[in-house]
């Protein structure tokens, strides 16, 4: 009975998770979702992500002390070279109003988030970090897409959806050296790009070149956690 309950719930989950296809409709023209297809077309390399030994020696704890503090001050480094370019583009006159609008939301949320860090490293200004290959090349990146503020947005993505997506799924016990790393990562909101993604991302060539921005940052991500 309550196999048979639960399958039927399950069925009916599955339809309306699924699909709401016109009944009209030959072709099966599902409800576009391109921030969830940037996500699934990538979820490889997330679990590549969560296969590097930097991660999985943080999650049993036998990660290097200093390997850690290098990958914190990179990305500090990151954190305060983004919120840079944040900076500057939030002080350009962005067409559409709502994209200039999540561009300047984004913007102080960086700011809050690196004064922050900075307080907590005892940070009196802003550190010149040297930056590894990775990072140069993360960042690098990051600068060509300033030139249009949509593809910058697409590129801010995969940063904070995967690193909820990794704290969420490792194993860190509570009494590890590095639990806070996921305790502090794991709440995170990366559906807040949702409504802005699926609005803007409305044509073929919008989304293909979206889904090579994401692609291309989900790598790189990859390299940072690899090379760290
Ligand atoms: C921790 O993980 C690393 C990487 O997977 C592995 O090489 C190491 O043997 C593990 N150590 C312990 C104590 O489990
Ligand atoms: C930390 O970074 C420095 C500078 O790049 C490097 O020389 C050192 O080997 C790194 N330490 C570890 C444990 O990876």
């Amino acid at each position: 009975m309550k196999t048979v309950a639960f399958l039927c719930f399950s069925f009916l989950y599955l339809r309306y998770t699924l699909c709401d296809c016109p009944r009209d409709s030959l072709e099966i023209t599902c409800e576009d979702d391109v921030y969830e297809d940037l996500w699934n077309n990538n979820i490889n390399i997330a679990f590549e992500t969560l296969r590097v030994d930097f991660l999985q020696e943080m999650q049993n704890g036998s990660l290097k002390a200093e390997r850690y503090i290098n990958f914190t001050m990179q990305d500090i480094n990151y954190i305060v070279t983004v919120t840079k370019m944040l900076k500057e583009m939030s002080e350009k006159e962005i067409q559409p109003e709502d994209i200039r609008d999540f561009i300047k939301a984004r913007y102080l949320s960086y700011e809050k988030y690196t004064a922050a860090m900075l307080k907590i490293f005892s940070f009196k200004a802003e550190p010149t970090i040297e930056p590894t290959e990775a990072m140069k090349n993360y960042l690098s990146y990051y600068k060509e897409l300033m030139e249009d503020p949509l593809h910058f947005v697409v590129g801010l993505l995969p940063c904070n959806r995967l690193w909820v997506w990794l704290a969420k799924n490792l194993k860190t016990p509570p009494d590890n050296a590095y639990y806070n790393w996921k305790k502090d990562n794991m709440d995170g909101h990366p559906e807040k790009y949702k409504p802005l993604l699926n609005k803007h991302l409305d044509t073929y060539e919008e989304k293909k070149k979206a889904k090579e921005i994401f692609h291309k940052q989900m790598q790189n991500e990859h390299a940072f956690f690899c090379s760290s």
